[in-house]
């Protein structure tokens, strides 16, 4: 079932997001957490940050991340992830797993990766945003909803929307690791943020479109558990 929480501002949708995290936290102190990047969820980490819990047992595991940027890069998800969410939310870093995308074989890094995952017990709340196109993580269109945590190229549209982070479009990378749908699929909650006139349609066709993996937040609407929070221009369709 999808829930709707509709807000006035992106502001007010972190705070409401922020909640949702805050009451699975208080329920299990040693939760472990799915950390989506990118502009969206950000309000939730900053209204989540205001509430000071004790983060100290949660456990985390990032979404997606590019691969092969420098090591100092400062799009590297890994660095974002610390900046935005370990630093001040005062996460344990060593209970954080980002993919590494600098190892030397990236589609055995995604495995192990998706081993980690499944040997903490799986995703109790898998925080997500979503691209104009669709895609989860970095499932673009296309992508099976079976699919676990693997490389993938990245699409156009995607290295165009977020050519806004580098110096030159040219730098975006072309490919990533990102969690499958499937492996989302499987997080116990998920949790939707989406803030801006521009995501009002990939919103509506993620709740009320047609399931099909041309459109890979449809998915959505197939789990039991989703909450997608939304400001007043985001929520325009639905
Ligand atoms: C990015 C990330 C996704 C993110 C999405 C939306 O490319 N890989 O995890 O949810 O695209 O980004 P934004 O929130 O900045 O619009």
């Amino acid at each position: 079932a999808v829930e709707v929480i509709r807000t006035a501002s992106a502001r007010e949708a972190g705070a409401a997001a922020a909640a949702v995290v805050a009451n699975c936290i208080v329920e299990n102190p040693r939760a472990v957490l799915g950390l989506a990047t990118g502009s969206s969820p950000l309000p939730t980490y900053e209204a989540l940050q205001e509430k000071n819990l004790d983060l100290d047992g949660v456990k985390a595991f990032a979404l997606d991340e590019y691969v092969g940027l420098g090591p100092g890069h400062e799009q590297r998800y890994r660095h974002v992830i610390r900046r935005e969410v370990i630093q001040p939310l005062g996460l344990r870093p060593s209970l954080v797993r980002v993919p590494d995308g600098l190892a030397p074989a990236p589609e055995d890094e995604a495995a192990r990766f998706e081993t980690s995952i499944r040997c903490a017990g799986g995703i109790d709340l898998q925080i997500l945003g979503i691209g104009t196109n669709g895609h989860l993580g970095f499932n673009e269109p296309g992508s099976s909803f079976s699919s676990r945590t693997r490389v993938v190229e990245l699409a156009e549209t995607t290295r165009r929307d977020n050519a806004r982070f580098f110096d030159s479009p040219d730098e975006v990378p072309t490919h990533a690791i990102t969690q499958g749908l499937g492996t989302i699929f499987e997080a116990r909650h998920l949790l939707l943020v989406a803030n801006g006139p521009h995501k009002a349609q990939a919103v509506a066709r993620a709740v009320q479109g047609p399931i099909t993996e041309a459109f890979p937040a449809s998915m959505i609407q197939r789990h039991p558990h989703v909450t997608i929070v939304l400001d007043r221009s985001s929520a325009r369709f639905v």
